[in-house]
Formats: structure tokens, C-alpha cells, sequence
């Protein structure tokens, strides 16, 4: 077991520190009162490399490991998580997938935009009535031969509007379940495709979640990911790696909201002495320190898992349900250090606070991730 990070880590780490505090911090807050999608900075990212960072440079990507990926990811969603979703969501859940299941066509026609950061994706799995139950599909990709013709609805999908490619989930054949489910490569240009209701959040104000439409597309064949009834798998393995990216950004969350709290502790007095002097405030801030680095080496782990090629699906619900759990906890207890500063918009920790919740409804419910550790639990 290796405690050190390598050069180029701290490197990717120094970067993605760099740019929060100098791209992101300045407009965090109007972002997020005028819900704001942060375009200028997600195309600065995809420059910087931090939009495709672990897919294969011959597809425009970093090359880079998932240890790599949490370092980032911590340190931007440390200032704005709003942006560190789009970040996630591209890096996690659309260049992932593609790389690792896409064929040569796909890689050449939509990874390498999307990794580059050009532009940017989207994950479409959630429907009306399938957030957790995501195998009970109602949007259908019927067989036409050369195309699948796609109609149906899906929900909650993060860069709805703002995206440009669009992995949907889909039903071919009910008869078969989950083994019926492909999905395909769709783009926003496409006849029949229309973007639905923005939803007006309570956190990651930022980001833009919409529903969308799809009435009649057709999606050519050779845009289905896999064979044919592959689509669930897919989704299951993408999101399992997706997982550590919210994981990532959970600790983000809670490890800025902890640095805003031991600096204020520093700083403000009360009945004669900085509060830092104060027990009640120090067991606090023991607490919260212990937790964000228990989140952290979790967190890791499943990255280290990862890289070296182990299964890492237990690894990623564990890390993914104790960093949102904490990052709850945390967050609150940086308003709380704050007092009534910490309910204001300046002192950035209620939006924190907003944001953190978040990390515990998407990439799988608190209680989906306790489904899956349990059940490898009862099985072995
Ligand atoms: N890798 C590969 N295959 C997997 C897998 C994995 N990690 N997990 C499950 N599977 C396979 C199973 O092996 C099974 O295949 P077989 O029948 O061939 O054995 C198949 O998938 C079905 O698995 P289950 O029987 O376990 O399925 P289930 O219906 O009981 O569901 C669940 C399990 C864990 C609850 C799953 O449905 C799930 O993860 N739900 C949550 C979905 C989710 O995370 N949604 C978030 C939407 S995306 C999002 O939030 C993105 C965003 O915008 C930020």
C-alpha cells in the first residue's frame, strides 16, 4: 500500500486548484443565484485536458488514471459543484463509456470532440417512473432494420440543455427485461429530439437538468453502443465508475466547506477569543476533518481498484454512500460554525450545504448503493 502520490498527480492536483480559485471562485455565486451554465469555464476545462482525462490520447484524451481524476475533481467541486458535475458527468459517464465499449466510428466521430471538451454529453437513463428501477424502461428503441426508431421521455438529465451527444437508455425488446435495453448514440440534431422543462433546483444551481424529449428519431444502427441488448449492462458498468467521480465530488464539497470552517474559526471572536479557542468548536472540526479523510481513502481506493484492473463496484457504492453521507453532515456543521453568516449566500457554505444533497439522489440513491453493498455482502 502506497500513501504517496506521484509528480504528475500533484501536478493534475496544483492544476485543477489553480483554475477553481482563479476560473471558478469569482463567479460562484451569481452562478448559482442566476443559474448560470458556467460555458466559458467547462470549454476551459476541455483545453486544460480535464474533460476527457481518462480516455486514450489517440481519441484526444489525457491518458490518465482515475487517481488522477479524483484529485481534480476534489479540488473543483472544493469551490463549485455545479461545474465539477458537467466535469464528472462528460469525463464519468459519456467519454468512459465510449472509450471502453464504443466501436472505431464512434471513437472517431463523438469521443474525440466530446474528450477534447469541444463539446460536451449527456447520460439518459432516468425516466418519469424509473429513477432507481432503472431497468423498467418505458422510452422504446424499436428495430427498423438500418435505424432503431426512438420515442419517449427521460428525466433529471444533467447537461440536458447544454450538451450535445446523448447516450440514451432505451427499450428494444420488453419481452427480454433488462437484456432488451440497448443504448444509442444520439445527437441533439436529430430530428425529433427536443429539450423538456429546465428544473429549478435546489442545489448545483449551475448546472442546467432538464427533461427530454424523443418523438420518431431515428438513430442509425451502427450508434447502438454494443450488441445488441447490451444497454443495461452499459449503464450499470458506467455509472459503477461514475460513482467515484460523485464520490470525488461529495469530498470536494465537504473538504472546502471544512477549510472555509477552520478559517472563520480562525478568524471570528466571541465571548473574549477567536472561536477556534472554544471546545465546542474544536470537536467539531476534529470530527469533520476525521470524516472527510475517511471519505477521501475510500474514495481512492475505488480509484486504485480501478486502475489496476480490479473490480471495483463495491468499492465505488462505499466510497460514493460515505461521501454524501458526510458531505451532509459537514457541510452543516460549516454553517453552523459560521452561525448566521453561514446562512447567508456570501460565506459560500450554505450553498455547500444545498449542493452536497445532491451527491446522495444521483448515480444511484444512498439506498441503491446499500442494495449493492449488501447484496455482494449476502452473496459471499
Ligand atoms: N456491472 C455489470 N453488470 C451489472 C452491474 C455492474 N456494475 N450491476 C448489475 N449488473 C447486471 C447484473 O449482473 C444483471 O445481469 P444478469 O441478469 O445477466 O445477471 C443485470 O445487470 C441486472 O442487475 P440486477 O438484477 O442487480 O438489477 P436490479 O433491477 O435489481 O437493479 C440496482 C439493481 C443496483 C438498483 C440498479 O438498478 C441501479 O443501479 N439503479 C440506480 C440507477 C442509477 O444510478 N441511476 C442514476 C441515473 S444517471 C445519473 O444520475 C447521471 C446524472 O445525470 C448525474
Amino acid at each position: 500500500m502506497n500513501f504517496q502520490f506521484s509528480e504528475e498527480h500533484l501536478a493534475v492536483q496544483q492544476a485543477a486548484r489553480d483554475f477553481a480559485q482563479t476560473e471558478l471562485l469569482p463567479g460562484v455565486i451569481d452562478r448559482d443565484i442566476h443559474e448560470k451554465f458556467p460555458l466559458e469555464q467547462v470549454r476551459k476545462l476541455g483545453e486544460l485536458g480535464f474533460m476527457g482525462m481518462m480516455v486514450d490520447p489517440n481519441y484526444n484524451g489525457g491518458g490518465m488514471d482515475t487517481i488522477s481524476y479524483v484529485l481534480a475533481m476534489e479540488e473543483l467541486s472544493k469551490i463549485d459543484a455545479s461545474t465539477s458535475v458537467v466535469v464528472s458527468v462528460n469525463n464519468s459517464l459519456v467519454c468512459y463509456g465510449l472509450n471502453e465499449f464504443g466501436s472505431d466510428f464512434q471513437k472517431e466521430t463523438y469521443l474525440k470532440p466530446l474528450a477534447a471538451g469541444s463539446i460536451h454529453g449527456a447520460f439518459c437513463l432516468s425516466e418519469p417512473e424509473a429513477g432507481s428501477d432503472a431497468t423498467s424502461q418505458k422510452t422504446t428503441a424499436i428495430d427498423m432494420g438500418d435505424h432503431y426508431l426512438l420515442n419517449g421521455t427521460k428525466n433529471w438529465i444533467t447537461n440536458g440543455n447544454s450538451a450535445d451527444t446523448y447516450l440514451v437508455m432505451a427499450q428494444t425488446d420488453p419481452e427480454k427485461g433488462h437484456k432488451g435495453i440497448n443504448c444509442l448514440i444520439v445527437t441533439k440534431d436529430m430530428d425529433g429530439f427536443q429539450v423538456g422543462k429546465k428544473e429549478d433546483k435546489m442545489g448545483i444551481r449551475g448546472s442546467d437538468t432538464h427533461s427530454i424529449m424523443f418523438t420518431d428519431v431515428k438513430v442509425p444502427k451502427e450508434n447502438r453502443i454494443g450488441e445488441d441488448g447490451f444497454g443495461f449492462k452499459f449503464a450499470m458498468k458506467t455509472l459503477s465508475g461514475g460513482r467515484i467521480g460523485i464520490a470525488a465530488q461529495a469530498l470536494g464539497i465537504a473538504s472546502g466547506a471544512l477549510e472555509l470552517a477552520t478559517q472563520y474559526a480562525k478568524e471570528r471572536k466571541a465571548f473574549g477569543t477567536e472561536i477556534k479557542n472554544h471546545q465546542a468548536i474544536q470537536f467539531k472540526l476534529a470530527d469533520m476533518a476525521t470524516q472527510v479523510e475517511a471519505a477521501r481513502l475510500l474514495t481512492l481506493k475505488a480509484a486504485a481498484l480501478k486502475d489496476s484492473g480490479e473490480n471495483y463496484d463495491l468499492a465505488s457504492s462505499k466510497a460514493k454512500l460515505y461521501a454524501s453521507e458526510i458531505a451532509q453532515s459537514v457541510t452543516s456543521e460549516a454553517v453552523q460554525i459560521h452561525g448566521g453568516y453561514g446562512y447567508v449566500r456570501e460565506y459560500h457554505v450554505e450553498r455547500m450545504m444545498r449542493d452536497a444533497k445532491i451527491t446522495q439522489i444521483y448515480e444511484g440513491t444512498s439506498e441503491v448503493q446499500k442494495i449493492v453493498i449488501s447484496r455482494s455482502l449476502l452473496k459471499s
